[in-house]
Order: C-alpha cells, then structure tokens, then sequence
C-alpha cells in the first residue's frame, strides 16, 4: 500500500485545533444571539456555515493530516458544524417565535374602539322630495324643464300677462337686479316662481307640451319660522287639444294621494293669477298635521289664460292648457311636522341624515 506523502503540517491545520472548533462553534453562537431578527440572522448563515465559514475551511483541511488523524479530525469538525447548525436552528426559532409575537402585538386591531370613519353623506332632503315629485310626473309622460334663477323681467311678469303697471307685480316681493353701469334696473330680476320656465318652454316648442319645472325661487320675504328668501316651487304645464279643468283636478288628487296618502283628498278656492282663468287656490286634507286633522293651502292653480299662449305663440282657439304649482319647503314641512323653515337651509348634517337617506 502506498499513500500519499503530504507532509504534515500542523500549521495548516490549524483550523483543525479542538480549541479553533471551538471557538468558531462559540463566535457563531455569539453572532445568532446578537441576530436581532430572522432577516439579520439570515444574513449570518453564510459567515458561518458557507463554504468560507471556519468550520468549512477546517473540513477541506483534514486532506491534509495524516490518515491516523483523519477520522478523529472529520468526526470533530462534523461535530462542530452540526453544534453551529443546531444554534442557528434553535436562534431561528427563537427569533420566529418574537417576530410572530410582535407582529401579533403591532397589528392588533382593537374593535372596541369608538367608530372613527367620516359618516356617510346624505342628498338634502328638499333634493330628495323634488326628485320624488318630478319622477311622479314623469312616470305619467311629463318632461322635467329647468331655466335660469336670474331671468328676464319679461319671462316672469310680461309673458305671464303681468305687465309692468299690473298691481300683481307689486304682489310678489320681487329682488331686481341692478345694471352694470349702475341702472336702478337691467330687466332682470331673480325669478319669482318657476312659470318662467313654463314661458321659456312654450317659446320654444309648439303642444303637445306636458312639462314639470323644480326649482329654486326668490322673494323679499323676511326670514323667520315659516318664510325665507329662497325657497323651491315644482310648477306643472299642460298644453294640448282638448284640455280641461277636470284633466287639472284629476292630475293634483293624484299628486296629493302620491305625496300624502290614499286617504289625501284636494279642495279649491276660487283666487286669481293674472296667467290662469279661471284660478284656484288648493288645500290638500291633512290627517297627520301635528296640531290635528285640517286643510293645509298647498299651492295654485288654473287654465292658462289664452294671453299667455298667445303671447307665447300659441294659438288658443287650438290648445288649451292648465298649469299649477306648489311650494316643495311646505310639502317637506308638512310630511315631516317640520316647524321651522330655517331647518331646511342650515345645513345641519343632522337634519339631512335623518330625512335625506333614501331608502
Ligand atoms: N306661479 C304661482 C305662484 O308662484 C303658482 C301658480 C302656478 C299658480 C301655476 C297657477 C298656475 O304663486
């Protein structure tokens, strides 16, 4: 038998040293123990357990001793690594086991804390009764038309046979707006009623016209419980061949009972609008008012007086037409036993939670 000759060289083998082993098994303890997470540890393994770690050098090292000491040599190296393998091991759990537990601490999500997101917003409640009323009116074949809140002195009065020395004028507390170089006057006022719209429309299309008009409305009335400034109409216009009175009347008990209940009934009083003849005021029967069953005024209405289509070019001795309108703060008001009209424009979030939610 032959054998290699390499000299031995204690020298070289100096990784081979018990107390080299040793040591390295005792700095790779002491380097997982300072590991302060699994990434960090991570980052260790090759140091110490990589081909360059010491306990990997010492292996490469036994070719080089004697065959005598070979085998104690491989079995105290193979010790050694397996030692290092089972810190990291041990480490690696210790430090999974803190993560989990911190995770566990930091993410916690305590669910009885007070409800801390932005609340859901609400339409305003006049938004949501308008949009009632008009899909009303839509579901039986009605357009909805809109126009401007600044409009013509002409739209709001003229055209509605209202001329400028009518004592109606007067009537309705109108807001005018002043001309740019200072005339008291430009022709335009904030419109009074939403009728406007019905002259606009009349303007513009010949019958059969069957229109409802939503709006926003302004009159210098005083602020205070049951009057404001502004305030929301919803006007109808009907304008075909054959129209009557009866048409009028059916259409508002419908209304009435859609808004109010089957039990909702309409009466008229006999008024006077220069843009209907002959004119009505109308209560609807109201069984809930919170000061006891009564008639409630709910709005006016009449036939469109055969001037207005005129002046709208319209031939009346062809069409004939009604019209009506009625205040939406009022139905709002009444529907709900709401006292102050105030309420409806303070913006209060609470008011528009509670009765703005659709269903
Ligand atoms: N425009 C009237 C008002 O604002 C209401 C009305 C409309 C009356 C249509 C008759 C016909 O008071």
């Amino acid at each position: 038998m032959t054998y290699r000759n390499d000299p031995y060289d204690p020298k070289q083998a100096a990784l081979l040293d018990p107390a080299a082993l040793a040591a390295a098994v005792r700095d790779a303890r002491a380097a997982f123990a300072a590991a302060a997470n699994p990434d960090e540890l991570t980052a260790l393994r090759h140091q110490y357990l990589g081909d360059r770690a010491p306990v990997s050098l010492a292996r490469r090292e036994i070719g080089t001793l004697p065959p005598a000491a070979k085998a104690d040599a491989g079995k105290r190296v193979n010790e050694a690594r397996r030692e290092i393998e089972a810190d990291f091991a041990d480490r690696r759990a210790e430090l999974d086991r803190a993560e989990a537990e911190r995770v566990l601490v930091a993410e916690r999500v305590d669910v009885t804390l007070p409800y801390d997101r932005r609340p859901p917003g609400a339409r305003h409640p006049l938004t949501v009764l308008m949009d009632q009323m008009a899909d009303l009116f839509v579901g039986m074949g009605y357009e909805i038309a809109e126009g401007p809140e600044v409009e013509l002195e002409w739209a709001n009065f003229d055209a509605l046979n209202i001329p400028p020395d009518h004592p109606a004028r007067g009537l309705m507390d109108t807001f005018h707006i002043a001309g740019r170089d200072g005339a008291a006057d430009a022709g335009l006022v904030l419109r009074t009623h939403t009728s406007s719209v019905q002259v606009r429309t009349m303007l513009t299309r010949q019958p059969p016209i069957y229109i409802v008009c939503p709006g926003r409305v302004y009159r210098t009335d005083e602020l205070d419980a049951t009057h404001s400034p502004v305030f929301h109409q919803i006007e109808g216009l009907v304008v075909d061949r054959g129209i009557t009175m009866a048409h009028l009347r059916g259409t508002l008990e419908h209304f009435a009972r859609t808004m109010f209940g089957a039990a909702a009934r309409v009466r008229w009083r006999p008024h006077y609008f220069p843009f209907t003849e002959p004119s009505a005021e109308f209560d609807v029967w109201f069984p809930e008012h919170r000061d006891g069953p009564r008639w409630v005024e709910w709005g006016g209405c009449g036939m469109v007086n055969p001037r207005v289509l005129r002046a709208c070019g319209i031939d009346p001795e062809v069409h004939s037409g009604f019209a009506f309108g009625m205040g939406v703060d009022r139905t709002l008001m009444l529907r709900h036993g709401i006292s102050e009209i105030r309420d409806l424009f303070e913006g209060d979030v609470r008011f528009s939670r509670a009765l703005g939610a659709e269903s």
